[in-house]
C-alpha cells in the first residue's frame, strides 16, 4: 500500500470508529437525524436565492476553483466538495482556503491528489470566495 492509501485507511477506520461512537452515544431515536447530519453532500441552495453581495465570490469561486471543487462546492473527479463537513468553519477556518489558494495543499483527506498553489488568484478574492463557500454550507446545515 501506498503511505497516502494506509494514511487514507486510517482515516476511513477513525471515521467509522467515531460514528459508531457517536451512535451509541445517542438514544436510538436521533440516530437518523445524526446520520443525515454527517453525510451533507447534497444541498438545497437552489431553493434560496444566493444574496447579491455574494455574487461576485461566486463568480470568483467559478473561475479558480470550481473545475475542481465543482459547481456549488459540490466536488468533480478533480477535487473534493467543500460544502462537506470536514471544510466546516472549526474544522477548515478561513486561513486553510488562504493558505490552499496560495501554498497549494498536499493530499491528505481524499485521493485526488495534491491541489496546486491556484495563479492568479489574490487574497481579497479567496475572502470573497470564503463568504461565498460558507453561505453554501449553511444552506446544507454544516457551518
Ligand atoms: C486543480 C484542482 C483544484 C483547484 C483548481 C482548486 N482545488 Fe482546492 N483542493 C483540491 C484537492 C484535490 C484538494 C484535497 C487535498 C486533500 O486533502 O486530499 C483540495 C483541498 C482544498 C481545501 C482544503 C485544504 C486543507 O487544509 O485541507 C481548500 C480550503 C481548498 N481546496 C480551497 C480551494 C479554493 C478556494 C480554490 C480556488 C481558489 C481551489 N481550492 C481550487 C484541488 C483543487
Amino acid at each position: 500500500m501506498k503511505p497516502q492509501c494506509i494514511q487514507l485507511a486510517t482515516q476511513v477506520i477513525v471515521l467509522s470508529l467515531s460514528s459508531l461512537f457517536l451512535s451509541g452515544c445517542s438514544d436510538s431515536g436521533s440516530n437518523a437525524q445524526h446520520t443525515a447530519s454527517v453525510s451533507p453532500t447534497v444541498i438545497a441552495a437552489q431553493d434560496n436565492p444566493l444574496p447579491e453581495e455574494l455574487k461576485e465570490g461566486e463568480t470568483t469561486f467559478n473561475n479558480f476553483c470550481s473545475r475542481c471543487h465543482g459547481p456549488q462546492g459540490q466536488g468533480t473527479e478533480n477535487g473534493p466538495p467543500l460544502v462537506h463537513k470536514i471544510y466546516e468553519p472549526n474544522h477548515h477556518g478561513d486561513m486553510a482556503f488562504q493558505r490552499a489558494a496560495s501554498l497549494g495543499v498536499r493530499a491528505h483527506h481524499w485521493k485526488f491528489g495534491n491541489m496546486p498553489k491556484i495563479e492568479g488568484v489574490t487574497p481579497e478574492d479567496v475572502t470573497k470566495i470564503i463568504g461565498y463557500v460558507r453561505w453554501l454550507q449553511r444552506q446544507a446545515g454544516i457551518s
